[in-house]
């Protein structure tokens, strides 16, 4: 014998969400842009979180990423308190987004972009310290993004779609836990959105969970379970995207009643 079996330990207790938002809340002036926002998102899942424009799904994930502090409220990573939080401290806790306004380099190469969502300062491209493997993945997903002539071109020089494209791109550089996207598919045409679909759906078999805000109602249907629902900064329902689709209180709200 080499040692002791293991035992699989007995499912006492519903597992650690990976994230937690405790009685969350965000003022700007008189407006309450989140408040008093509690969910989780568990583990493995891809969930849903919507709601009508301006109900605070831009707010919760800049909160939750530490790119605006909260007035109050908690929130949890895999049952730890985020005690400040901080971009980059999560990036390296293995939270990622992606931003409503695509967020890239502007100044740097398309390629450029991927290598530094990769780890590697961007100087460093054409040297022996950036890996072959990343080199090649980035040349892989530009070519799959139809971003590949552009692969020499200031990120600057791209379109609103094709930025989030990249955007969403540099994402698939890293292996992060959880990422949250805020409108993936906007802007996108739909032979892109197919393709990030794809890649969601790559990623999220391999094991990485996701957050995502979406509009279009199509992908959410067939991507995201559960789905949150906001309104005016809480939630208002969450559950199988089929029964929030239905729910009264989440026609109500996007009927502005
Ligand atoms: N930086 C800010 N300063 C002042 N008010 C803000 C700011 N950011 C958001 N708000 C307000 O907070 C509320 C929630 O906005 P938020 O952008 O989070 O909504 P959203 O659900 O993401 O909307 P959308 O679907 O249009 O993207 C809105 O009333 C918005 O005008
Ligand atoms: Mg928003």
């Amino acid at each position: 014998m080499t040692g002791p079996t293991a035992s699989a330990p007995a499912p006492t207790s519903t597992p650690t969400p990976i994230l937690e938002v405790r009685d969350l809340s965000k003022h700007f002036g008189g407006v309450a842009a989140v408040d008093h926002c509690s969910f989780t998102v568990a583990r493995g899942t891809v969930t849903g979180l919507i709601g009508p424009n301006g109900s605070g799904k831009t707010t919760v994930f800049n909160l939750v990423t530490g790119h605006l502090a909260a007035d109050a409220g908690q929130i949890l990573l895999d049952g730890r308190p985020v005690t400040r939080p901080d971009p980059a401290r999560l990036h390296r806790r293995g939270l990622c987004r992606t931003f409503q306004q695509p967020r890239i380099f502007p100044d740097l190469t398309v390629l450029e972009n991927l290598a530094v969502a990769a780890g590697h300062p961007w100087q460093a491209l054409a040297g022996p310290r950036v890996r072959r493997a990343d080199r090649d993945r980035g040349e892989a997903l530009l070519a799959e993004f139809a971003l590949a002539a552009h692969s020499a071109h200031r990120a600057d020089e791209l379109s609103y779609g094709q930025r989030k494209l990249l955007e969403f791109a540099a994402l698939l550089m890293s292996s992060p836990a959880l990422v949250l996207l805020d409108e993936p598919t906007a802007g996108v045409n739909p032979t892109m959105v197919r393709t990030m679909e794809r890649h969601i759906r790559e990623r999220h078999a391999a094991g990485t969970t996701f957050l995502v805000v979406e509009h279009d109602m199509n992908l959410l249907m067939r991507l995201c379970d559960p789905v949150i629902v906001l309104d005016r900064g809480a939630v208002i329902a969450q559950g199988a995207p089929g029964a929030v689709q239905t729910d009264r209180q989440v026609l109500d709200a996007y009927l502005g009643s």
